[in-house]
Order: C-alpha cells, then sequence, then structure tokens
C-alpha cells in the first residue's frame, strides 16, 4: 500500500483542487494507484494567515470530503505545507504537523537560502518535531548541493522529491544520484488537479523500482508509512545500497 505525504486535494483551499468533485476525482486516482493512506497539505503562509483560522478552513473542507475518503477506504490525516518564513520563529508550530506524527512538512523559499532558515529547523527540532524539506528539487542550494543537503540529514531532517520530478527526463539523474547517496527519503505526488498536476505517486515508485531496483523503491514505500504512523524512518542499510542496479 501506498502513502502520498503532499498533496492539494482538499477542495477550495488553497491552489489544489478547486471544488468537491475535482477533488473526489483526485482521491479516486489515488485509490487507483495504490494509494491507501494520504496526509491533505494545503499551503499555509504564516505572513498572511492565522494557524486557527487555517485549521478550521480546512478541517471544514475535509469533513466535505470525508464520506468520500472513507468510501474509497483511504486512511487520511491532515497537514500542512508550511512556507519558511522568519514569522515561524515567534509562532507556535506544533499544529500544523503532519497529522498526529512528529513529523513538519516545511517548504523553503525558491529563490534565495535563508539565513534564519537553520533557526527554524532547530526551533522544531528542539520541541522534538522532524523537518521534512518538501520537493527538495525546488531549490538549487539543496538540489545540487550535498553539503548544505549533509548538514541538515544530519541534524536529523528528511528530503521529499515530488513525483514528477522522479519522471522528468531532465531531473531524473541528480534525483536518482541523491536517492542513492542517501538524501532523499520518500517521494510524494504533490498534486493539485486532474489536469496538470495530477498524482503520478505509483508511476514515480515504478520508476524508482526499474532504475534502481526493488529493494530501494520498498524502502521509500515503508519510509512513507512510517512517517504517516509517526515511527522513525529506516537506516538506508548497506543490504539496499549494495543492491542498486546501474543506471
Ligand atoms: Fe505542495
Amino acid at each position: 500500500m501506498l502513502s502520498d505525504l503532499h498533496c492539494h486535494i482538499l477542495p477550495g483551499i488553497d491552489d489544489g483542487a478547486r471544488d468537491e468533485e475535482m477533488s473526489g476525482a483526485l482521491l479516486a486516482s489515488e485509490r487507483e494507484q495504490g494509494a491507501g493512506q494520504i496526509i491533505f497539505t494545503p499551503h499555509f503562509y504564516a505572513d498572511r494567515m492565522q494557524t486557527e483560522k487555517f485549521i478550521e478552513d480546512r478541517d471544514r473542507a475535509f469533513a466535505g470530503m470525508e464520506d468520500r475518503v472513507l468510501s474509497l477506504g483511504l486512511m487520511a490525516q491532515k497537514g500542512a505545507e508550511v512556507r519558511m518564513q522568519e514569522k515561524l520563529l515567534d509562532m507556535d508550530l506544533a499544529p500544523l504537523r503532519l497529522g498526529n506524527t512528529h513529523y513538519f512538512l516545511l517548504e523553503w523559499p525558491f529563490s534565495a537560502y535563508p539565513m534564519w532558515g537553520e533557526d527554524v529547523v532547530y526551533k522544531l527540532l528542539d520541541q522534538g518535531i522532524r523537518p521534512l524539506f518538501a520537493h527538495i528539487e525546488r531549490y538549487e542550494y539543496f538540489f545540487r548541493n550535498e553539503e548544505n543537503l549533509e548538514y541538515f540529514r544530519s541534524l536529523g531532517c528528511l528530503f521529499q522529491v515530488n513525483a514528477d520530478t522522479v519522471l522528468n527526463p531532465r531531473q531524473q539523474y541528480q534525483v536518482f544520484h541523491l536517492i542513492k547517496d542517501g538524501y532523499l527519503h520518500v517521494t510524494a505526488s504533490d498534486a493539485h488537479n486532474t489536469a496538470g498536476r495530477p498524482s503520478n505517486l505509483k508511476k514515480a515508485l515504478d520508476c524508482i523500482r526499474e532504475n534502481l531496483g526493488d529493494p530501494i523503491a520498498d524502502w521509500m514505500i515503508r519510509n512513507a508509512d512510517h512517517i504517516f504512523h509517526d515511527r522513525p524512518v529506516e537506516i538506508l542499510t548497506r543490504d539496499i545500497v549494495s543492491s542498486y542496479k546501474n543506471i
């Protein structure tokens, strides 16, 4: 069973699914692909949103879809994709965790590395919350810089790649390279809509399986399951590494 930890499927709350019909279509597609566990992660921007209001809106959007979620046999949790902003340093971040877990989906700025970003990471870690960096491929300062990744990995941070990026021939080589070096722990759909940004979760995992082998694909699938159930992710063992296919 697959787990999707990052998506914008809840209707009418951000730039994701615009209504319940599209939301339902995205849920059905997830189910068809073999996803059984989903965390809904609408965008959260601290500079223009209040946590309480965000949670109220998110929970209302979820309530409208709950029957559909249940009828598809999906297990669901509510979370957020939180943009890295300096204001986070003054906020209680616990309510924005991924569901009931000790994980937190953090979206970094696309252009430049913020010097105070590290302080936000430490704030989360001090509270026992583990940051999962959303779509690492969006930030050159991480995607093309293993030293920076190593620094945050050594602190206990985890890294997610979007399914579409795994499938993109222009980015695939670097994605495989980072997976092999242990810098990508999970993939997720980041699905927004049925047309331009659907969920390609299964395709991406099949692609990883085909190019890197079963052990690494299964390791990534298990990691997403561990996060969903608030367990620690698995260390990349020598056995898994030595089973890599050549690419
Ligand atoms: Fe997202």
